[in-house]
């Protein structure tokens, strides 16, 4: 049984952070919060549905593609993504914390 994923916060919890969320090139939403962190919940908040599944890191359902911007990517990658799906702009939507502001693709990579 996994447990939370282990990582260090490097989010400032003083500065709200901006999460705009797009269908390929069309926006669909937008999340600010100083109190979010899951890119998921900013999703709930933007009224952007992205799939779920685990929430954990194992199942690789929530995955979606990182436009701009920077997300919390842990050394030891959890199993629902590898270093290519990274490379290819994934990331997991469940476990990747936004540094700062981000846009995403609600389309996953590949
Ligand atoms: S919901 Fe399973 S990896 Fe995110």
């Amino acid at each position: 049984m996994g447990g939370p994923l282990k990582r260090e916060r490097a989010v400032d919890l003083d500065k709200s952070t901006t999460v705009r969320f797009f269908r390929g090139s069309l926006p669909i939403g937008t999340s600010q919060s100083d109190t979010i962190d899951a890119i998921t919940e900013h999703a709930i908040e933007a009224e952007v549905t992205i799939p779920t599944n685990c929430t954990s890191g194992t199942c690789g359902t929530c995955l979606v593609r990182l436009i701009s911007g920077e997300v919390e990517i842990p050394e030891s990658l959890p199993p629902g993504i590898d270093d290519f799906l990274i490379s290819q702009g994934g990331i997991l939507a469940c476990c990747m914390p936004p540094i700062g502001d981000i846009e995403i693709d609600i389309i996953p990579p590949l």
